[in-house]
């Protein structure tokens, strides 16, 4: 049998008045009547109330919470391993068609039964616009499962092209020996969706703890995933204190490898203590980890102006800037910046409305929580401290949500601290290089931070783009052309990055399947 071919799922428009936008809304006004809601840990299938509960505040309104979870504690997480590893056997031996249709199922239900749920849950509890929610919960997630069943396939496809005569040599791509821990972040629902299926899609059993500030909208892709067919045991639904679940978890003889998606701080940690159990496991786990970013634009003298200023909007402020992914410093010529890039992206600046994101008029919504709306404004003070000129926003207002105002800096210190570090806000600092120094600003983009995630070149000029693709060749794992460094789409652009960001073991395609697989050759003679 072959799977069907799969498509990208198609953007809807929210336009004023459309079907979807009614959807949404109804969705929207079906969670508030429920609020708030209460997520158990799931464990073996059932749910287990450990009544150590903590909060998942609505970071637009953060006085009132989405919901009310259980947090896993020592025995419902040894409770989650044990049962995984009950639950392998018969999951790794169920044929792959069985596997795949299964995933497949989950691509539908959350691309039509639960799309606006989904969203509704992503919009209230992470403080995504409806389209920000869209691009996330809907479509990337049902992206990320249709194609990797595609990827999956292709894989187990990948056999010795030499067979000598009177024998028959093939490759068998077993799932690991243990199980996998999954981590996820706060920022796309539909990442807690990835790390947990792709380890699962090749046979593996999966301990996922999705980020607090997630738990809702995690729970109901888990939920998604059962009623797809995911049987009991195979994905553990364990939120709870970071430290504790993954301490536990990475201390068990069985743990076999980590899906991580998150800070570098938290990945190298991680890394470190698995480091120091080595002894205590069976095999070398896989560590497989995408983390920060300080990702660029660099605007040469031949670039479009209005394009790269729409591009260079979008990178920095949807979402906040609170992808991985996303712009934090752009390098534009002094030709450029004079000749208009500056007024058009202050006009442009000047035009974001920032509030609820349940109000399809805005734009820009809340940071995530507490600690990231005080990180964020401790940045640009930073910043102004340093001699930096706000240009635009510079504000910021947690009376009723934690709201920043979209944040543009200009520096003549192309080594300062914005320019350096990662924020995960809407702040974006500018520098401007003289036309003459484009090889001298190439050193610096590749100097200046730790990272490697994204960048993006703006120039008509192909001799310009070659000189920054080579200069920049371990700068960036993924590198756009006279595009915004975000929005890598599943099938299209593998996703991740090196140095700090990450093993690049790239998202959304067939690389990341191979980490979760442990290949047996078997040589048959006839
Ligand atoms: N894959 C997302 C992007 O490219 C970030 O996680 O924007």
């Amino acid at each position: 049998f072959k799977v069907p071919a799969v498509e990208n799922e198609p953007m809807r428009s929210y336009a004023p008045g459309s079907a979807e936008r009614k959807s949404l809304e109804a969705a929207l006004a079906q969670l508030e009547k429920e609020l708030p809601l209460e997520v158990p840990c799931v464990v073996n299938g059932k749910p287990v109330k450990t009544g150590k509960l903590a909060k998942q505040p609505m970071p637009h309104e953060y006085a009132r919470h989405l919901c009310t979870y259980h947090e896993a504690d020592q025995a419902t997480v040894a409770a989650a391993i044990d049962g995984a590893l009950a639950a392998k056997g018969e999951w790794e031996a169920m044929p792959w068609n069985d596997r795949a249709a299964i995933f497949l199922k989950a691509a539908d239900l959350v691309s039509g039964k639960y799309r606006y749920k989904l969203m509704a849950a992503t919009i209230l509890g992470q403080g995504k616009n409806a389209w920000q929610a869209e691009i996330d919960a809907a479509a990337e997630l049902s992206d990320f499962l249709r194609f990797g069943v595609k990827y999956v396939e292709e894989l187990y496809s990948q056999q010795p092209p030499k067979n000598t005569p009177g024998s028959w040599n093939r490759v068998e791509y077993r799932a690991l020996e243990g199980f996998v821990l999954a981590v996820s972040p706060f920022n796309f629902t539909a990442i807690g969706g990835n790390l947990s299926a792709v380890p699962a899609l090749v046979g593996n059993v999966v301990v996922w703890k999705p980020s607090p500030a997630a738990t809702y909208s995690n729970y109901i892709v888990y939920q998604i995933l059962t009623e797809a067919g995911v049987p009991p045991g195979v994905i553990q639904f364990v939120p709870g204190p970071p430290e504790e679940v993954t301490g536990q978890a990475i201390a068990n003889p069985n743990f076999a490898a980590l899906h991580f998606t998150g800070s570098t701080f938290v990945f190298k940690k991680l890394w470190k203590d698995i480091a120091a159990n080595l002894d205590t496991y069976k095999g070398y786990p896989r560590i497989v980890g995408e983390t920060g970013g300080k990702n660029f634009h660099i605007i040469h003298q031949s670039a479009e102006i209005k394009n790269a200023v729409m591009q260079t909007i979008r990178g920095a402020f949807e979402y906040q800037g609170q992808k991985c992914s996303a712009l934090s410093r752009v390098y534009v010529a002094s030709s450029i910046w004079n000749a208009g890039f500056k007024e058009q992206l202050l006009a442009e600046v000047a035009k974001l409305k920032v509030g609820s994101p349940t109000d399809f008029a805005n734009f820009i919504g809340p940071v995530i929580g507490r600690p990231a709306f005080e990180k964020v404004t401790s940045y640009i003070k930073k910043a102004k401290d340093a001699g930096g000129e706000i240009l635009a926003g510079g504000s910021a207002d947690d009376s009723v949500g934690y709201y920043v105002q979209p944040t543009v800096i200009l520096t003549k210190d192309p080594k300062s601290v914005t320019m350096a570090e990662e924020i995960f806000g809407p702040v974006l600092t500018v520098y401007v290089y003289e036309d003459t120094d484009f090889e001298k600003t190439l050193d610096l983009i590749d100097t200046t931070s730790p990272y490697a995630l994204t960048g993006s070149i703006f120039s008509q000029d192909r001799k310009a783009l070659l000189q920054a693709t080579n200069r920049l060749r371990n700068s960036a794992g993924n590198v756009y052309y006279n595009e915004k460094c975000t929005g890598a789409v599943v099938g299209q652009q593998p996703f991740g990055g090196a140095r700090a960001s990450g093993t690049n073991d790239k998202a959304g395609s067939m690389s990341i399947f191979y980490r979760f697989v442990s290949a047996r050759s078997i040589k048959e003679n006839f």
